[in-house]
């Protein structure tokens, strides 16, 4: 009789990537099929994130809505991968004693055994690290198909100590996939159907640093740019300190390098980002903003920001307003600091509020809107080169269905077709007809070779 996983994501890409790997090892090597219905897995896999509290506590949320349906199919084996089990493993096992498994970001590359340990009725533990140099990085099923955006992490870890985050601890030292590996991976992502390519890590700037070979990020981005076939690259995310002004002029001078640079800000007070150990100051910030938007003034600059740090004060606060407003960035994502185990800025007492907390997440966000909405304006009947990557959730309307897909600078553009399927993988031009809060609309004006053009 077929029997199904059923996985579900958390947390950032990386995490994505892994569960991508943890799908091929259970279709490939245990022979269970995906399943997109909760109710009819035979094995269920909640691979989580605890970089803040709140998606932490999601994890615990969903585990209660999973053993609803264990109720009714006692022989379910459930576990939890990803971030959360490598501080709270143990704990998890302790007081749901439903969860079969347990297993931190270094065991991906052997969840088909831990998986049948655990059918095996065994309550496995795999929360350990991987020594220095010793991580597996978990390999793509031979028929692994991907769609016409692909992920690929070139490194893991973290050396970095920002006082503030927990993924030093939860995902460990860097550890650099070889260029060989990489560039073996990428072509084979290509040859499958792969036209856009985002690399991966949580410092994809620090690549290559722990190699043998005499190989940088940059050299990487030449090399897999490329590939014949790669029609898109890019890469998140990236640490300030080590976005060398090559790889900011780099966007000017490989041509399918898209336009996006994610480059987190953090705060634009230099008290506070001295005490969350970030290793620059805002004019630092502010310089490496101008060496990249004076070489390619196109390129989309995101960045996250944390409201609320220990010992941050109304005056700090307002540097971070201003630095926003001096910035201007394209995207944001923001925060309210939480403490986190295992990181150094938890033993500093967390003296913001939490209603001021939320008053300066809320400024911050009302701020950044304006300006983002500001910066969009000027999208309005532009025409862009939109990758689709497949159909919007909408469905078809009288008969005409939508698909969604991405701009170079990565704003997410609808567009109604009536051929929708025909369109996804290919490259439209598209006339910009609509600018909403957060993504665009528009028309088709040009497709690609061999399709009718639109009328
Ligand atoms: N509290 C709030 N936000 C955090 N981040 C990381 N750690 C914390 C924390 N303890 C944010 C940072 C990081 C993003 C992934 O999450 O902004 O860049
Ligand atoms: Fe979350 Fe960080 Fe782990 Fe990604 S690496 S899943 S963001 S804790």
């Amino acid at each position: 009789m077929a029997r199904y996983f059923h996985i579900i994501t958390y947390g950032c890409q990386m995490n994505v990537f892994d569960s991508l790997r943890i799908a091929d090892a259970l279709r490939t090597r245990l022979n269970i099929q995906e399943t997109t219905e909760l109710e009819q897995a035979d094995v269920v896999i909640i691979n989580t994130c605890s970089v803040r509290e709140k998606p932490e506590e999601k994890v615990y949320a969903t585990l209660t809505r999973v053993l609803k349906y264990k109720r009714r199919r006692p022989h379910m084996v459930i576990g939890v991968a990803g971030c959360v089990p490598r501080h709270a493993g143990r704990a998890i096992m302790d007081r749901f004693d439903f969860v079969d498994f347990v297993m931190g970001p270094d065991h991906v590359s052997e969840v088909a055994s831990i998986v049948s340990r655990a059918m095996n009725h065994e309550r496995v533990i795999a929360t350990s690290q991987a020594r220095r140099g010793q991580y597996v990085f978990p390999a793509f099923a031979r028929d692994f198909r991907p769609g016409p955006t692909a992920f690929l992490t070139i490194i893991k870890g973290c050396n970095k100590t920002c006082s503030y985050c927990i993924v030093p601890f939860t995902r460990g030292p860097e550890q650099s996939k070889s260029p060989r590996m990489v560039m073996d991976e990428v072509k084979a992502l290509v040859n499958a159907g792969a036209i856009e390519l985002t690399l991966l890590g949580q410092n994809v700037n620090s690549y290559g640093h722990d190699l043998d070979e005499d190989v940088d990020f940059v050299n990487l981005l030449e090399a897999v740019a490329s590939v014949k076939g790669l029609k898109r690259l890019r890469f998140v995310t990236s640490h300030p300190v080590d976005a060398n002004d090559e790889l900011l002029r780099a966007f000017s001078r490989i041509p399918n390098l898209m336009p996006y640079l994610h480059l987190p800000l953090q705060a634009g007070s230099d008290r506070v980002l001295r005490a969350m150990k970030r290793g620059y100051t805002l004019d630092d910030y502010l310089r490496k903003v101008d060496v990249l938007r004076s070489a390619s003034p196109q390129v989309a600059l995101a960045t996250d920001m944390i409201v609320g740090f220990p010992g941050e004060t109304a005056e700090d606060f307002d540097k971070t307003l201003s630095a926003v407003r001096r910035i201007e960035f394209d995207q944001m994502f923001s925060f309210k600091y939480s403490p986190r185990p295992h990181s150094a800025a938890a033993r500093k007492p967390d003296d913001v509020k939490p209603g001021e907390k939320a008053r300066r997440l809320q400024a911050l966000q009302e701020l950044h809107e304006e300006i983002q909405s500001r910066r969009m304006a000027s999208l309005q009947d532009s025409v862009q080169e939109v990758l689709v990557e497949g159909l919007s959730r909408r469905g078809r309307q009288n008969g005409v269905g939508q698909v969604f897909g991405r701009t170079p600078a990565n704003w997410v553009v609808n567009v109604d077709a009536e051929d929708p399927d025909d369109l996804v993988g290919k490259i439209v031009r598209v006339k910009v007809t609509q600018v909403m809060r957060h993504s665009l609309k528009g028309r088709i004006i040009d497709r690609p070779e061999g399709m009718q053009a639109a009328t």
